[in-house]
Formats: C-alpha cells, sequence, structure tokens
C-alpha cells in the first residue's frame, strides 16, 4: 500500500538527493531563501519550461482555444528586477504592502500578528492566582504545539508536569478574535519568562529597500520587485507599438520576485525571494467576465494536466472582503500541501480581475476606491494626486471598431517554487517492490509528469563488462545528441541503481544485457507500472521521445 507523503520526508529527499539546499547552508542557512540543487533546478526549469510553452511558445493566435470568448496573442517579457520606486508608489504596494507585526522585548522576536496563536490557559493552582495566559505556540497551529504548550504553561504557573491535568485548564485552543490592546498583554511568547512583552502591532512594509548608485541618499532608493506584473504593466504601450498585436492580447513574464515576509515558512512555500509566473491579459472591459471565466478554468486544468490530482487540488473563489485593493474578482488555485491541516489548502496561483486599475493608476497616479465604490485617485493635502502616474496615454484605439477605451486586466500569477514544491509532494510515494530475488524492498518513488522530470531515462548495463558499459554509452550518448536528458550508471546491483532512479523521479531506465549484444534489443522498463518491453536498441530513442511528445 502506497504511503502519502509527510513535509518531513519531501523535506529530507529534496536535501539527500539535491533537490533544495537551505540558503548559505555552511553558515548556517538563511531563513526565508533556498538554493536549488543540480536535481532541483531542472525540476523547476521544467515547470517554467511547461508555463512558457503552454502560454507563449505554443500558443496558436489564429484559433479560438476551447471555452474561450475569441482568438488572442501572446508574447512574452523580462523586465529589470529594479524598477522606477514611482511604479510602486502608483501600484499601491508602496502604502499598502505591508503586514501587521509585533515584536517580542524580551526575545527580540517578531511575529505577524495575524499569526500569533496559542492556547488559552489558566493555572488553577497558580499561586500567584494569576488569570489566564496565553501560551503562544512555536508550532504551525496551536494543536501541533500542544505537548509544549503544557511545558511551558507548567513552568509558568509553577505546576509540576505530572500536575498538568488537574492544574491547568485549557480554555480554547486558537487564538481567534484577539484584541491588539488587551489579550496581546496575556501572550507568553516561546522563550519569555513573563506576558506582556510583545508590542501593539505595526505596519511592516514588504518591498526589499535597496539603493542605487554610490551617493545613497533618500532619492536613490529603490525597491527590489515584490511582483513581476507590474513590468508588465509598465511596457503596455511599448509592446502595442512595437507588436502586431490587438486587443484580446496577454502579456507574460516569468522571474524572481522578493517579498521581506516576517514569518518564512513551510520550506519553500513562503520564501523571500521566489520566483513567479505571472500573464496580464488586456481586453474589452466588455467581455472582461468572459475571460476571467476563461483564465481560471484554464488555470486550473495546467496543474491537473502536469498531474496535481483533483482531489488535493481547488479553484476557490474569494469573498468580496478578501479581495486585494486592485481586484474586482478574484479565484486561488489551491493545493493540499502535506503541512496543510485537513481540509486546508495553500494557494498555488491567484486569478484576479484587475479592472482598469493598473493602466490607469500608471497613467492618472494611485487610484483609490470612493465612498461609492468607483476609482479615483488619491488626492493629497495639496489637492494634487498623492502619488501621480506617468501621465502617458495608455489608453488603447480599436482601428477597427475606431472605439477608445482603457483596456481591463485579468491575471492569472503564479508561484514557480510552489508549483515545483506541489509537483514535488504529489509525486513522492513509498511502496514495496521485489528486489531481483524477488524479496520485497521499500522504494521512495517520485511519479513525476515525464514533462517535469529532472531527468528522462537512464541507461543502465547489467554488468560492467561483455560489452555492456560501451553500448550503454553509445545508447547514453545518443539520447544526449537528441536532446534528451539522460543518466549513464553502472554501479551497484541493479535493482539498487533502478531504485536510485525512481527516487529522483526518471520515468525510463533502459537495461542493457547479454541479449542485447547478440539481437541489439534493449529492455525499458516504465517507473510507475514497472512493465519492461524489449524493443530494437535502435527504435529505443525515438521511443522516448515519442513517449515524451506524449
Ligand atoms: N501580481 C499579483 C501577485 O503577485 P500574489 O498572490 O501576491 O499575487 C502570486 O502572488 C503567486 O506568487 C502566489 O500565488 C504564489 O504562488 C507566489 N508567491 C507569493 N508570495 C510568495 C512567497 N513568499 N514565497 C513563494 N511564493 C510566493
Amino acid at each position: 500500500m502506497p504511503t502519502a507523503a509527510s513535509m518531513e520526508k519531501i523535506v529530507a529527499l529534496c536535501k539527500r538527493r539535491g533537490f533544495v539546499f537551505q540558503s548559505s547552508e555552511i553558515y548556517g542557512g538563511l531563513n526565508g531563501f533556498w538554493d536549488y540543487g543540480p536535481l532541483g533546478v531542472e525540476l523547476k526549469r521544467n515547470v517554467k519550461e511547461a508555463w512558457w510553452r503552454d502560454m507563449i511558445t505554443s500558443h496558436d493566435e489564429f484559433s479560438v482555444p476551447a471555452g474561450a470568448p475569441s482568438a488572442f496573442s501572446m508574447v512574452g517579457l523580462d523586465c529589470s528586477l529594479i524598477m522606477h520606486p514611482q511604479v510602486w508608489k502608483c501600484s499601491g504596494h508602496y502604502d499598502l504592502f505591508h503586514d501587521m507585526m509585533s515584536d517580542c522585548r524580551e526575545t527580540k522576536r517578531r511575529f505577524r500578528f495575524d499569526q500569533i496563536r496559542g492556547r488559552w490557559v489558566k493555572g488553577t493552582r497558580d499561586p500567584k492566582g494569576r488569570p489566564r495566559v496565553y501560551i503562544m505556540t512555536d508550532a504551525d497551529t496551536p494543536e501541533a504545539g500542544l505537548e509544549d504548550t503544557v511545558v511551558r504553561a507548567c513552568k509558568f504557573f509553577d505546576i509540576r508536569r505530572k500536575d498538568a491535568e488537574t492544574g491547568l485548564v485549557f480554555e480554547t485552543p486558537g487564538m481567534v478574535g484577539l484584541s491588539p490592546r488587551d489579550e496581546l498583554a496575556l501572550v507568553l511568547v516561546p522563550g519569555a519568562g513573563e506576558t506582556g512583552t510583545l508590542t501593539p502591532p505595526r505596519e511592516f512594509n514588504l518591498m526589499f529597500k535597496t539603493t542605487i548608485g554610490a551617493l545613497g541618499g533618500a532619492e536613490d532608493a529603490a525597491f527590489l520587485r515584490p511582483e513581476t506584473a507590474q513590468g508588465m504593466f509598465v511596457n503596455f504601450k511599448n509592446v502595442l507599438d512595437t507588436q502586431r498585436v490587438r486587443v484580446p492580447f496577454g502579456i507574460a513574464q516569468m522571474g524572481k520576485s522578493f517579498r521581506n515576509e516576517i514569518t518564512p515558512r513551510n520550506f519553500t512555500f513562503r520564501s523571500r525571494e521566489f520566483e513567479q509566473m505571472e500573464m496580464e491579459f488586456f481586453c474589452h472591459p466588455d467581455q472582461s467576465r468572459a475571460w476571467y471565466q476563461y483564465w481560471r478554468d484554464r488555470r486550473y486544468q495546467w496543474y491537473l494536466a502536469l498531474g496535481l490530482k483533483s482531489e488535493r487540488l481547488r479553484l476557490r473563489d474569494h469573498a468580496a472582503d478578501e479581495l486585494s485593493h486592485y481586484s474586482v474578482g478574484t479565484a486561488d488555485v489551491e493545493y493540499a500541501f502535506p503541512f496543510c491541516e485537513p481540509g486546508e489548502f495553500g494557494e498555488l496561483e491567484g486569478v484576479a480581475h484587475r479592472g482598469d486599475f493598473d493602466l490607469r493608476s500608471h497613467m492618472e497616479g494611485k487610484l483609490v476606491r470612493d465612498a461609492s465604490g468607483a476609482l479615483a485617485v488619491e488626492l493629497g493635502e495639496n489637492g494634487k494626486p498623492r502619488h501621480p502616474g506617468s501621465g502617458k496615454d495608455l489608453v488603447y484605439f480599436d482601428d477597427q471598431s475606431r472605439e477608445r477605451y482603457v483596456p481591463h486586466v485579468i491575471e492569472p500569477a503564479a508561484g514557480a517554487d510552489r508549483a515545483t514544491l506541489a509537483f514535488l509532494c504529489e509525486a513522492y510515494h513509498e511502496d514495496q517492490q521485489p528486489d531481483e530475488k524477488g524479496e520485497p524492498q521499500s522504494r521512495v518513488v517520485l511519479k513525476l509528469h515525464p514533462r517535469l522530470a529532472p531527468l528522462k531515462v537512464a541507461v543502465l548495463p547489467l554488468v560492467k563488462k561483455d560489452g555492456m558499459p560501451e553500448l550503454g554509452l553509445e545508447l547514453f550518448r545518443e539520447f544526449k545528441r537528441a536532446g534528451i536528458p539522460a543518466y549513464f550508471d553502472q554501479q551497484a546491483a541493479i535493482g539498487k541503481r533502478y531504485r536510485r532512479q525512481d527516487e529522483i523521479g526518471t520515468p525510463w531506465c533502459i537495461t542493457v544485457d547479454g541479449q542485447s549484444l547478440s539481437d541489439q534489443t534493449v529492455t525499458l522498463r516504465d517507473r510507475d507500472s514497472l512493465e519492461q518491453v524489449r524493443l530494437p536498441r535502435d527504435r529505443v530513442v525515438a521511443e522516448i521521445a515519442d513517449r515524451l511528445r506524449g
């Protein structure tokens, strides 16, 4: 019976086989930063390549894809990481892209206010008669940190561990509705000796600041981009003027983004440096609802086609109070990662209907919603735009209908690291398979979609003699010449070599044996079905190429 993935096992496999390492590990690591190892870099490149190919290079602008309102064009872009600071003022990131956080005066640790979770505890034998205390957990949920909570509660209320059941009263798991003023004073932070060490929550902008040039004055401050999206908006006119595209069309970009996350966690899921795969789709306002529906469904299907199972993948529409400042409708593609509590999901991609917010903001100045809900330029004390836009005309002129309008935007915004992690989690399986002697052996297997697998094929001579290695090497080189990532391995028993490949997700193994030398055939083994078929050796490269094309 296959065993489901656990986060610990996936993290351990990533380290053991060179998928993901902690950044700067030899110096103790750097929280929120990760390095992709030799296999991880291939896996993530394949995820990005699949996205780019499906969105851009294989797109046919002359046909109407199933479910789309019309045919459309797609182009790519690769913008600088540092953009003009005004971009972030008009986009809203400068004013609004923040989390509320609290600092512990004693331990010097910093917490996101909405993540201060714990257990409400009273010590019935507390000699000081203290009121309830929120024992804050270091774990992701109050439930997971229960034992730690009990130990720290005993210490705080001066109760022996064996008396915990009679001496402590646990009233509520979680800290729903924690009020900044009163209840924050009752929180006991991990590592602190007393309650009341947390500062009132304050805003913390998530953008990484940097300085341009040698002088380093206030006017030289800039930001590492917190999203790739703005590059597409500020280049809207450049693309229109240089490419033969008409609305509707999309501009796609993938690349690094940086967010100074207060609590990076869950492996690569919430990092401070990560890669996004974003597309801004410009359409006529009257058609924007239909396009929103199209992209929401199409992006969900993309993950299914690459192997995520529908029982762990969902498309969730945001409630009105969850929408970002720019959004008039958003749906998230979410995956039930192993670190999620039962029934909970983590976001893979947001598909947002952004209306005309972005193009208008970059034309007119930062927009806010007025009392009627309409977007209007936010004014400063002097009555002028608080953050002036570029003043450039980003209105679209349709030379066929003679209509002028600001296009609406649908934005499918995905994370390459989160997608990579989800594919890894879905692929991870443990099972028992018989070895060469028929003895059951436990195996870890990554059932990655062949498009995503770092290596597509391994060539394995059965023994290291009788011309088998030479024939194997010839085949290996043929794969390389055909552009198919291949691996040659002649060390250890064949069963062990199969298991090495299964563990890193190689879909096929080619074995060269004694018969290969006499009749020029080899065996082709499938990672998932374990089926082995014999093929003429001169057909095997074409066979793998066919299978990769699906
Ligand atoms: N332009 C819209 C935008 O950036 P977002 O929901 O903030 O929207 C889009 O980000 C995607 O980027 C997320 O769905 C997620 O996959 C990825 N992402 C965001 N923050 C991340 C982080 N700290 N670490 C890893 N991936 C992240």
